[in-house]
């Protein structure tokens, strides 16, 4: 089994990765943290496939489960969602000594993360991630919210979880469309901060699902590594997390000028980071080639690598809105090359000539 720490001053954790890890979810969950009342959290999609496996496991080790299975999908992460996980966790008698699992993709991580943050003003949660978005990315780093009306995200919490049993076999059941929405976070890791990981890709990306699932372990310790050390040295986000947001600016801009309802949240990634890149390459702020190689893999993934037809000034005004904007300016990260990148603060005279770049 492979462990990757997460050492952070006030809390530090494990994340363990292997193929099998939830049929004994329960003796690995004692390790960490001793036998409790665990209240499960998880969605409609995953319950019929894994809910018994982990419950039986965790029961089997001395923990005294209770379930919650909410609907799957982005319209799940909201402040509703949040009221019946407060009541769920009421009727369980989840005290301060207790836990909350969240078994589910990003939504279900999001969402329960940010109850397990805010009940009782904080208890202990574990991540049992069971897509590829959750696995290399969302599960990792303590970064739970919900959205509101107002915008994505919106309502949060830094709040670690105290294990995270990544288990790459779940991901065998994964829907083509949510495959690929993760596919677009980990060639994010690769070209931000690892070129090796970027290179693996490339070697398996013709090889199709099954060639990048044959490496999956290793594609999972790359990305979870990377980002292990970069919220180490910046839990708050106030500074080199901000990489990870390689690509979203622009993507959040899509996803938010299509209403949620178009490229989904990896894909609309993959789509900012070509566009910014061949920004970036034209400015002279990022090595020749750099925008090709990433276009070509993206392409021979599946992953879009153009933006869509949107209206400008919507996605000015959105890009403008970005969580990521400091008093200074908007904040954009672009490739020096691949496996390096910056953070470079922007004004919104350079969005514009962006987008019109664009066109
Ligand atoms: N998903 C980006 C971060 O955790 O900072």
């Amino acid at each position: 089994m492979d462990r990757v720490p997460v050492s952070l001053k006030e809390k530090s954790y494990e994340v363990l990765i292997a193929a099998g890890l939830m049929q004994n979810s329960g003796d690995l969950l004692a390790e960490a943290i001793s036998p409790c009342r665990a209240a499960i959290i998880t969605d409609d999609n995953v319950a019929p496939i894994y809910l018994n496996t982990v419950r039986g496991s965790l029961e089997a080790a001395g923990f005294r489960t209770s379930a919650l299975v909410l609907p799957h999908g982005e319209k799940t992460k909201c402040l509703d969602s949040v009221a019946r996980i407060y009541a769920f966790l009421s009727e369980s008698g989840i005290t301060r000594s207790d836990a909350l699992i969240a078994l589910g993709g990003g939504v279900v991580g999001d969402t329960g993360g940010f109850a397990s943050a805010t009940w009782l003003r904080g208890v202990r949660y574990v991540q049992i991630p069971t897509s590829l978005l959750a696995q290399v990315d969302s599960s990792v780093g303590g970064k739970t919210a919900i959205d509101l009306p107002q915008g994505k995200n919106l309502a949060g919490a830094f709040h670690q979880p105290s294990l995270v049993l990544c288990d790459p076999a779940a991901l065998e059941t994964l829907p083509e469309h949510y495959w690929l929405d993760g596919l677009g976070e980990v060639v994010k890791y690769g070209a931000i901060l690892d070129e090796a990981l970027f290179a693996l890709l490339e070697e398996t990306a013709d090889g199709g699902r099954k060639a990048v699932m044959e490496n999956m372990i290793g594609i999972l310790h790359h990305c979870v590594a990377c980002k292990a050390e970069i919220v180490s040295r910046d839990e708050h986000d106030n500074g080199e997390r901000m990489l990870l947001n390689f690509g979203h600016t622009l993507g959040h801009a899509v996803e938010v000028c299509q209403h949620y309802e178009g490229l989904s949240h990896g894909m609309a990634v993959a789509a900012g980071m070509t566009a910014i890149t061949r920004w970036s390459e034209q400015q002279g702020l990022t090595e020749p080639g750099t925008s090709a190689r990433l276009t070509a893999l993206l392409d021979r993934l599946g992953l879009p690598t153009a933006l869509p037809a949107l209206d400008r000034a919507s996605m000015l005004h959105a890009m403008s809105r970005d969580k990521k904007k400091g008093s200074s300016g908007s904040r954009i990260v672009i490739l020096d090359r691949i496996g390096q990148s910056r953070v470079m603060t922007v004004q919104e005279d350079c969005l514009e000539m962006l987008l019109a770049g664009l066109r």
